[in-house]
């Protein structure tokens, strides 16, 4: 039972795609387990460059088939022109299936997230909007309409019914705006339902059928560990577990059949939306590793906040995640410094500290303390083995190792699918 789950392990946007495009050549199922269309997950590879944000890396592989699965929250809209996207690219989504167990982001979720982000003020999350809370908040108070809703008029008119009923009230006398139309909303689900119907399955048959094969299952996730709603930076966090227990949740698959977890690290950080980050470079440092990353989000195309790699950050992250293996996305990045910066603690009120605060506030106050290491100012995205590596690139993956208590399986020189450097096996 060869199940893998590829998780981000910091704030947000490490390459997860990348990492899963490249492993789902050797996989037989790759399942996103949470999220929505927050996520952007790049892949470069020969059918050209793409930003997903609900169909799963695992798609350009010719014999892999697809989930999405029961724990992400999915905008039809967007899933429909993802998917039309890639048939017009060559990119055949007749092996994508949808779980008919995951919720679905109504009209009303986008317009409440937009409208609670304008009225927390300057305490607003910076979230991407796309709905994501107010869907997810939805599904918990068992008011979720879910996707094989669809599949059946009848109840979906009931239900949306109800559901908006309630939700025109919210709309009209909290927020004072127009409601959303019975009929308007009811009919344009009728069509998503049309052209998703046949993608629908019960996906926790396709996933037992698929282990008991013995084929191998990548478990995709979206987001990261720091975004985490328990073990993120609350309330700044998203809403569903990025985590790789989540992904037991998300994809309908018990904890004992995880047999590796992949964390996804960049060689540094970076967040988008507010929120503390201990180790954000506000300087011109900051600006060059944007600059020459080109941090910007997949999603909304907001700049990124970058920073030198947080090892208390990541040991939380490695703790909580459980991680037996990890990738090292972006080392191309760091090639041009001749010092790198590694936080190793924080300083909170005058004295030194080794855990990640789950008091927002407190991580608020923290200063990173830093060691440094020798930068190796050689350029690397044309290396594929490690040994060529530089030797300062070499001890800066041992120092992020040691940090994570975990071997680096891969490490990423460069954005496109064979920009990889294969350190260590997953098995
Ligand atoms: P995800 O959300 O975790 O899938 O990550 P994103 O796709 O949002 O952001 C990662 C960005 O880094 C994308 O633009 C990738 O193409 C790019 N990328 C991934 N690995 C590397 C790498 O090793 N080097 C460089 N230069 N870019 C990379
Ligand atoms: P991928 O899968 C980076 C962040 C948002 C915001 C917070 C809450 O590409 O790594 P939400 O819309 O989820 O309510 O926003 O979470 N966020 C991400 N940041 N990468 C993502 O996904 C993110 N998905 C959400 O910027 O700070
Ligand atoms: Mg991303």
């Amino acid at each position: 039972m060869p199940v893998i789950a590829v998780v981000g392990a910091q704030w947000g946007d490490e390459g997860k795609g990348k990492v899963v495009d490249l492993l789902a050549q050797e996989a037989s199922l790759v399942v996103r387990f949470s999220g929505g269309d927050n996520a952007g997950h790049t892949v470069v590879n020969p059918y050209g460059e793409f930003g997903l944000h609900l169909v799963p890396s695992g798609i350009f592989s010719p014999h892999t088939v697809c989930i999405i699965g029961n724990g992400v929250v999915i905008n039809p809209s967007v899933l429909i022109d993802e998917m039309n996207q890639l048939d017009q690219r060559g990119v055949a989504t007749t092996r994508l299936f949808i779980s008919d167990r995951a919720n679905l982001i109504m009209p009303y979720h986008i317009l409440l997230d937009g409208l609670e982000e304008k009225s927390r003020g300057g305490k607003a999350i910076g979230t991407t909007r796309k709905g994501i809370g107010p869907a997810f908040a939805d599904k918990v108070a068992r008011l979720g309409i879910r996707a094989g809703d669809l599949l059946d008029r009848e109840m979906l008119l009931e239900r949306l019914r109800s559901v908006l009923d309630y939700k025109n009230t919210i709309l009209t006398r909290v927020y004072g705006v127009n409601p959303l139309s019975l009929d308007e909303v009811y009919s344009q689900y009728c069509q998503y339902g049309e052209r998703l119907g046949p993608h629908m399955r019960e996906t926790v048959v396709m996933l037992e059928e698929a282990l008991k094969q013995g084929k191998r299952v990548l478990r995709e996730g979206a987001q990261g560990a720091l975004l985490d709603p328990d073990f993120g930076t609350y309330p700044y966090t998203t809403s569903s577990s990025p985590l790789a227990g989540g992904g037991c949740l998300g994809a309908g698959l018990g904890p004992t059949r995880i047999n590796r977890v992949v964390g996804v690290f960049k060689s540094y950080c970076t967040r988008v939306g507010s929120g503390p980050m201990p180790t954000e470079l506000k300087d011109e440092t900051g600006d060059l590793i944007r600059g020459r990353a080109h941090e910007y989000g997949t999603t909304t195309g907001r700049p990124r906040r970058c920073g030198w790699f947080d090892a208390v950050a990541a040991r939380l992250s490695a703790q909580i995640n459980g991680f037996t293996g990890a990738a090292v996305t972006r080392l191309d990045i760091l090639d041009d410094f001749s010092r790198l910066k590694i936080c190793i603690g924080y300083k909170l009120d005058g004295r030194t500290i080794d855990y990640f605060p789950g008091n927002v506030a407190e991580v608020e106050r923290c200063q990173p303390v830093y060691e440094e290491l020798d930068g190796w100012q050689t350029p690397t995205s044309n290396i594929r083995q490690y040994e060529q590596l530089p030797l300062e690139a070499r001890q800066y993956i041992n120092r992020l190792e040691e940090i994570i208590s975990c071997p680096v399986n891969i490490i990423c020189v460069g954005p496109s699918r064979e920009q990889t450097i294969r350190k260590t096996p997953i098995f």
